[in-house]
């Protein structure tokens, strides 16, 4: 028993992947690096050719992939899909990547549960083909936000966020690249304040070390919370 949280074993991870993956290779390695501790047990897609699923493969990580094409319905994938990330008995359900608005029912049964990374200064820019939506709104400056998930699109309290700026002469891949070296620093260091107690959710409200959170947490160019 970890006499500070009182859990018993490591703080227990699944991941929702759709894609690449890089943002749950940086839990993986902060994890084998010994700089998060907890442990991922289990990895969960609803694409069976993601290259998430060989990462997780890879570290030794349980995985599973639900198709949605064979069910009628949303809420029926995610009655399906919630029942197998249930059965590993998370402490936090990280979607890193996973490409699917995920129903109410299925996000309203576990509140402060799960939490997305988007690559965006929330609540600026939600949904898809954030860099290119910043870029064409002339904004100074973009990022990466970690959140709540809540039944609205992007629109669950925000924890923390990375900031870049947008220089003269970006297109989307280069401010893409430039978001996601930042992105990955702050979902490990949200992990690791959620993991220690520091951060929770409470009436709809972020709070950190029992208070309310005013403004998001900001990733310093050290790679924590200032
Ligand atoms: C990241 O930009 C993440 O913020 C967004 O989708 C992308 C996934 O990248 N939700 P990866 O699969 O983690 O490499």
């Amino acid at each position: 028993m970890d006499p500070a949280s009182g859990r018993a074993g490591p703080f227990r991870i699944a991941a929702l992947a759709s894609g690449r993956g890089s943002n749950l290779q940086a839990l993986i390695d902060a994890i084998a690096a010994g700089t998060l501790d907890a442990r991922i047990v289990g990895v969960f897609s609803d694409r069976p050719g993601a290259a998430a699923l060989e990462r997780a493969a890879a570290a030794g990580i349980e995985t599973a992939t639900l198709r949605p094409k064979d069910f009628d319905a949303r809420v029926e994938f995610d009655r399906a899909m919630f029942e197998r990330v249930d059965a590993v008995r998370p402490d936090l359900v990280v979607c890193a990547g996973y490409m699917r608005l995920i129903s109410a029912p299925a996000v309203e049964a576990r509140p402060g549960l799960l939490v997305n990374i988007h690559p965006s200064l929330l609540p600026h820019f939600k949904g898809l083909h954030t860099h290119r939506q910043a870029l064409e709104a002339g904004a100074p400056e973009h990022g990466a936000s970690v959140h709540y998930v809540t039944a609205e699109l992007d629109g669950g309290p925000v924890i923390a966020q990375a900031r870049v700026p947008v220089l003269a002469g970006d297109d989307e891949h280069a401010l893409a690249a430039r978001v996601l070296t930042r992105e990955h620093p702050l979902l490990v260091e949200t992990v690791r304040w959620i993991a220690t107690g520091r951060v929770h959710l409470h009436e709809h409200r972020v709070h950190v070390d029992g208070v309310p959170l005013r403004a998001p947490l900001q990733l310093g160019s050290n790679n924590r919370f200032a």
